[in-house]
This record gives C-alpha cells, sequence and structure tokens, in this order.
C-alpha cells in the first residue's frame, strides 16, 4: 500500500472511524455520542433552519406558462438569500410580477418550454439542463457560448419522464468555477406517476416533500489548483439548500427529500441515525430519471456530484422532542488508488490528504437535523408499485468499451482529453449500445454523466468492498441503479455496463458529451463529444 494511502487511512480513523480521540478536538464533531449530537455544528455555531423554497426568492418554483422565462446570470443583491448563503452569483429572473434567484423550475410533460439566458458575467457562458432530453442546440453543452452582454435562447419540448433534475453552467473549462459561485437550480417535472404517489402519501411541496441540494463550501473563493484538478474541489462545510447546520422541525408522518448533490466534486454516503447513533432505515423510491417500479428499502446510499436519490423517511414512531440525522458515513474516497505521476503531485498527496479542504472526502459528518415537533394521526402507506420500468431492449446492441484513466497529468476517457468539434464517439440514432465503462485501479471514483439520453445500469463487476457491501442483486447493482440514470460513479477497479436506447426524435446529427461531473475534471477535460447521426 502507498504510504500517502497509509497516512489517509490513519487520518480518516482519527477523523471517527474508530473513535473520538481526534474529533473532540476538531471543529467539526462526529455524532459518537449523544453529547456530541447537542453541538453537532461546533461550539461556536447554532443550527439553523432549513432554507425551504417558495413561490418566489431563492430557488422559489417558477411554472413557467408559455411566456419566455429569462434567467440572467448575474451577480446576488447582498442580503438576499442567495448572497446570504455564501453564493456571489445567481440565474436572476422576474415572472409574473414575481422575483427568483435560481428558480426552481416545475415543468409538465409534454409542454412547450422557452427559456432565455442573459449573461452579464465577464466570461462566456452557457446553461445546460442536465437530465432532459432535448436536442444539440437546446443542451447548452458548451459547442454555443454567450458573452457579457449576449443571449441565447431555448425552445424545447419536456420529453421527460417525472423527476427531480437540474441546471447549471456548461462553458469548456469554468464550469466549475461558475456553479461553484452559485449558478444552479432544479427542474422539477411532474407526471401521473408523481401525482398519484403525491395524492397518497399527501406529500405537500415546501411542508412534507423538500428538496436538499447538498454543496460543500469554502471560506477561500473559488481557485483550482493542481491538487483540485487531480481530486476536485472540496469544501469544509456542507450547505443544504444555502444553509449551514440546518434543521428541520417535523411532524410524525411520511417525509420525501428529493436530494440533488450538487457538490463540484464530493461524493456523499448518505444515511440517517437516531440521536443515540441508531442507523434508521428510508426508502428509496427514486434515482436521477426518476420514480423507481417499487420502493427499496436502504440504510445508506451513496450519492455522486450530480446524482440525485428521492428517498420518503416515516417518522410515525417517533416520539416528540426526538432528534434524527441525515448525515454522511465514513467511506475511503480511494482517491489514492493513483499513484502521483508528478513530484508536486505526490507532495501535494504526502502534506494535506484533505486536499485543501479540512473535511476530507469520506469523512463523517451530520447535515441536517430532523426535530420532531409535532404528533399527527397519518395513516398512508406507501404505494407498492410508483411507476412502470421499462428495460432497454438489449438483444442487438452493440458494445462499447470506455475506460477511465490518468496520464500526462490529465484524467482521460479512452486516453483521450476533450477537444471542441471532435466526437470520438459516434453512434447510430435509433440503436442500442451497451457501454461497459472500466475505471482503473489506479484511479479514483468517477461520476460519469450523458447528456441527451437517459441509460440504465445493467452491471456492476469488481466492485469495491464497500461498494459491493450495498449491492441488491446477482448483477452486483446498488439500489439507486434500478431506475433511470444519467450520471453513474465509476469506482477505482470497477467496470459498469449500462444501457442506452439512441432513438432520437430530433432530424439531422446531434452532438452531445459524456463526462465526469467532478467538475473539475470535466473542466480538465474529462469529456468526449458523442455524435449521433
Ligand atoms: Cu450536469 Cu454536462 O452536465
Ligand atoms: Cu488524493
Ligand atoms: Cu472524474
Amino acid at each position: 500500500m502507498p504510504t500517502e494511502r497509509r497516512a489517509f487511512l490513519k487520518m480518516l480513523s482519527a477523523l471517527g472511524l474508530s473513535g473520538l480521540a481526534g474529533a473532540a478536538r476538531s471543529a467539526y464533531p462526529t455524532l459518537e455520542t449523544p453529547s456530541a449530537a447537542a453541538d453537532w455544528c461546533g461550539s461556536d455555531h447554532h443550527p439553523q433552519p432549513l432554507f425551504i423554497p417558495r413561490d418566489r426568492g431563492f430557488l422559489g418554483r417558477l411554472r413557467p406558462d408559455g411566456e419566455v422565462v429569462t434567467l440572467r446570470a448575474a451577480p446576488v443583491r447582498a442580503g438576499d438569500d442567495a448572497a446570504k448563503a455564501g453564493f456571489t452569483l445567481g440565474y436572476v429572473a422576474r415572472h409574473r410580477g414575481r422575483d427568483y434567484v435560481n428558480p426552481t423550475l416545475v415543468l409538465q410533460p409534454a409542454q412547450r418550454v422557452r427559456l432565455e439566458l442573459a449573461s452579464t458575467l465577464d466570461e462566456p457562458t452557457i446553461v445546460h439542463w442536465h437530465g432532459l432530453a432535448v436536442d444539440a442546440r437546446n443542451d447548452g453543452s458548451g459547442m454555443s457560448l454567450v458573452a457579457r452582454g449576449g443571449r441565447y435562447a431555448y425552445d424545447f419540448e419536456v420529453r421527460n419522464r417525472s423527476a427531480l433534475y437540474w441546471y447549471h453552467p456548461h462553458p469548456h473549462g469554468l464550469t466549475g468555477g461558475q456553479a461553484y459561485r452559485g449558478l444552479f437550480g432544479l427542474i422539477e417535472i411532474a407526471d401521473d406517476d408523481e401525482r398519484a404517489l403525491r395524492s397518497a402519501l399527501a406529500l405537500v411541496p415546501g411542508e412534507s416533500e423538500i428538496p436538499l441540494i447538498l454543496q460543500d463550501r469554502r471560506g477561500a473563493p473559488y481557485a483550482a489548483g493542481e491538487s483540485e484538478q487531480m481530486h476536485g474541489f472540496l469544501g469544509d462545510t456542507v450547505l443544504i439548500n444555502g444553509t449551514a447546520c440546518p434543521y428541520l422541525d417535523v411532524a410524525t408522518r411520511i417525509y420525501r427529500f428529493r436530494i440533488l448533490n450538487a457538490s463540484n466534486a464530493r461524493t456523499y454516503r448518505l444515511g440517517l441515525r437516531s440521536v443515540e447513533g441508531k442507523p434508521v432505515p428510508f426508502t428509496l423510491i427514486g434515482s436521477d430519471g426518476g420514480l423507481l417500479a417499487s420502493g427499496q428499502r436502504c440504510d445508506e446510499a451513496f450519492i455522486a456530484a450530480a446524482e440525485r436519490i428521492d428517498v420518503l423517511v416515516d417518522m410515525r414512531d417517533a416520539t416528540l422532542g426526538d432528534r434524527l440525522f441525515l448525515e454522511t458515513r465514513a467511506f475511503d474516497p480511494m482517491h489514492l488508488e493513483m499513484a502521483p505521476n508528478t513530484a508536486a503531485a505526490a507532495a501535494a498527496h504526502a502534506e494535506h490528504a484533505g486536499h485543501g479542504s479540512a473535511f476530507a472526502e469520506g469523512a463523517p459528518r451530520a447535515l441536517l437535523e430532523l426535530r420532531v415537533r409535532e404528533r399527527l394521526v397519518y395513516d398512508r402507506k406507501i404505494p407498492p408499485r410508483l411507476s412502470t420500468m421499462q428495460s432497454v431492449d438489449v438483444s442487438k446492441a452493440e458494445e462499447r468499451p470506455l475506460r477511465l484513466g490518468f496520464a500526462k497529468g490529465r484524467w482521460r476517457i479512452n486516453d483521450k482529453v476533450f477537444a471542441m468539434g471532435e466526437t470520438p464517439i459516434e453512434v447510430k440514432r435509433g440503436t442500442v449500445e451497451t457501454w461497459l465503462i472500466r475505471n482503473y485501479f489506479n484511479s479514483m471514483p468517477h461520476a460519469m454523466h450523458l447528456h441527451g439520453f437517459r441509460f440504465q445500469v445493467l452491471e456492476r463487476q469488481t466492485s469495491p468492498d464497500q461498494v459491493a457491501a450495498l449491492k441488491v442483486d446477482a448483477r452486483g447493482r446498488l439500489a439507486t441503479d434500478l431506475g433511470w440514470k444519467d450520471t453513474a460513479l465509476i469506482w477505482p477497479g470497477e467496470s459498469v455496463r449500462i444501457a442506452i436506447d439512441f432513438t432520437l426524435p430530433f432530424p439531422g446529427e446531434q452532438t452531445y458529451v459524456f463526462h465526469c461531473h467532478n467538475m473539475e475534471h470535466e473542466d480538465g477535460g474529462m469529456m468526449l463529444g458523442v455524435r449521433v447521426i
């Protein structure tokens, strides 16, 4: 085992894997004991009420109704909720007399959507609608860019099923910085399955159905130096919906949390625990591409950058005054599988296993406190069928091998880095392909995302033990692999086979991209053009 890896594991255990010795003095206590839980956000901080999106303002729910909605990429005003959260930029919008920053776009299937990006930034930008099946012109993958004062008009039809999607900038090389400064937002699509679930469980958005946007932040401004380009930009604190140390008052009923990992690079191992430290299971009901066929009881789930999970938490057995924590549990981030191949990288490793952050990836941390404040009579049941999942027919599929690795200072796909105008992946429309994505042992986890199409995970092979421990079937799949996906985390040494149906309703050649959603890897070129002919 390389020495930096041993040092890292030692540090992980000091952080709480094997006791409290180091944690008591840490600025970020872990939840090893009830007394540590009492001041879980540190002695000089107090839990704050979780920010919940309303019908205006920061993350406010906006229903486009035919009129063009203009998103102005602009500095946020001091004093508003986005600025209070520490963001300096936002997508500022005004619709039907209401003001928004980073509006949650609430869309219906088959709806025509007209949006416009107007930029006031000093650098080029463009918006990508992550997860939406739109043509290349509307995809915003970075082939067209908008300069300061410029505008870009989007006009598309909603073809996706119900799910939580999102939007963020996509100018190649500048995505990480712009997203980090505050350019991001949610897209919610509601179809009949979605409506059936809400009515079965009496879920009300903003009350019992709440989005949780996870983002880790640093005090210092964004900078992607050599260490960040290799490992990704990691923050010291985790915000949820812009709130540091958030708590939420809950009643004894079922809650739905729709979780987006909007962090630049960090993966979380999410679970719930009681104040005494007992794990509390949840029901996974959806992933990137919407509802699963049926709910899956889980103790925990990994969620990588750009992934979404949809979970139900049943608080009916709780008593008044109980507290529950949503936490990220300890795991091996497996960054050090890679032998640093430059002296500078080796030095960076030896010096900071945390890669510039006081909160190493894989270190445990409480993220959200749920406080039981109200007793309710609630007798709803989770419907046994949530949606219909049709399997992609792979009987005629051709397989495309893709290898993830590091060489000459850059993360690569099939040994290549992104080049504008080049499309190393060419696909015939209407065909089904399986992609066998293999990550070298000498690597780190990569959250691979495809634009324009959803996919299904067929199998995972040679997964690391901490991943294989969560498998739910003989094909090595995780509960989060059972639904439609647009992003999948591929661990070092792992092979993941996915199925993609390249049927496309848009005429003419369409160009998309396939990339790692660790934004620093993406900006560094871990991305390939995909041409559908
Ligand atoms: Cu979240 Cu290329 O996108
Ligand atoms: Cu490292
Ligand atoms: Cu990556």
